[in-house]
């Protein structure tokens, strides 16, 4: 079974579709053809069941049914009390408008924004049906047979090729992500991937909303409120150091640690605290993932790849986002081409 018939079953146990959504399976006309009555619902109140999908350290994620066009949604909104920060009011608005206007089929088409019937923020995006990066890292440590057979290591790199190929558009448009992670690389339906979560974006040239606070015992695998770095284990050096001219090349790293972890099923940082990942960060030098991962035999190529990528000095990284696509795709020629001949 291929990767997305295998996934369309999976996914089909993961999200307990409902038999309203004609979104996903066979078309009703019962369904699609129901009158939109005089007292129609707008805004949030044509969205109901209500399902939480995820709480992180700043937004809270549900799935829900659109009423009017009959379809499952993915409904983003601030945790409340976060409802009064401007801070985080002004990123989630970026996040919102940013991703509705990036509109590049690597990143989630966002439908509306607005606020509740209390007066809380969110906005509304397809409901991508697949699983996230992170978990699939996850499970391929577990040595999970399905998901070794849907997600070998050639079809992961041709994921990390699109992730490349939607920041090279979106760098060239002034937008860089910074909260680079497995958890926000969703893979979705007929081989789509997509980049999400662009609330810390950075937008070329704009000031940034506010000067880093880091919180030495937060949960540093989430995006913790109220600062511009990226997550603690992800974020690149400089990022931690908290320069003040931040580029594309951040993104870079980020990519390069994504990578790591494709190769590895492992975090390149370990540090138990933010004191400790930083210390890893900025002066001990990166373990080479062949050293670390034996058993997952890397190639050599894609070690090379990754470390690249993971520079400490952003002058010695791939400098674009192209350049290290290039790179991933003449690994993914060469390996066809070897394939080929035998
Ligand atoms: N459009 C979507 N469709 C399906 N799942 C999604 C979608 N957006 C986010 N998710 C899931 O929710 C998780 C958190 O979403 P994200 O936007 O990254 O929120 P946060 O700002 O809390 O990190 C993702 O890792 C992913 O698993
Ligand atoms: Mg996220």
């Amino acid at each position: 079974m291929d990767r997305f018939h295998l996934e369309s079953k999976q996914l089909g146990q993961k999200f307990n579709t409902k038999k309203t959504d004609v979104g996903t399976g066979f078309f009703r006309l019962s369904e699609t053809d129901k009158t939109l009555g005089l007292h129609w619902k707008s805004g949030s109140l044509k969205y109901r069941d209500f399902e939480l999908l995820s709480e992180g350290g700043i937004a809270k994620l549900y799935s829900c049914f659109d009423e009017n066009l009959g379809r499952q949604v993915v409904y983003k909104t601030l945790h409340e009390h976060l409802s009064g920060d401007e801070t985080e009011i002004q990123r989630f608005l970026r996040e919102a408008r940013i991703t509705a206007n990036l509109a590049h089929p690597g990143t989630v088409p966002v439908y509306e924004l607005g606020r509740d019937r209390e007066g809380l923020l969110f906005f509304t995006m397809k409901r991508v049906r697949g699983r996230d990066l992170r978990e699939i890292i996850k499970t391929l440590k577990t040595r999970d047979p399905h998901t070794h057979n849907a997600f070998p290591l050639h079809v992961l790199i041709d994921i990390l090729i699109q992730v490349c190929q939607t920041l090279a558009h979106t760098h060239s448009r002034g937008v860089i992500h910074r909260d680079l992670k497995p958890a926000n690389i969703l893979t979705g339906e007929f081989g789509a991937t997509y980049v999400i979560d662009w609330g810390l974006a950075k937008v070329w040239g704009e000031p940034d909303l506010k000067k880093p606070v880091m919180a030495k015992h937060q949960n540093c695998e989430l995006t913790p409120a109220g600062r511009h770095y990226g997550t603690p284990l992800y974020m690149a050096p400089e990022l931690a150091r908290g320069d003040s001219h931040i580029d594309a090349r951040a993104d870079i790293f980020g990519l390069g640690n994504i990578l790591f972890e494709i190769l590895t099923y492992r975090q390149l940082l370990n540090g138990q605290d933010i004191t400790e990942i930083i210390e890893e960060l900025l002066h001990k030098p990166f373990p080479s993932p062949r050293d670390i991962a034996p058993e997952n035999n890397i190639p050599a190529e894609l070690e090379k790849i990754c470390l690249k990528a993971l520079e400490k000095n952003r002058r010695n990284r791939y400098q674009t986002a192209e350049s290290m696509m290039e790179d991933l795709l003449n690994y993914s020629k060469a390996r066809k081409t070897s394939i080929s001949r035998e």
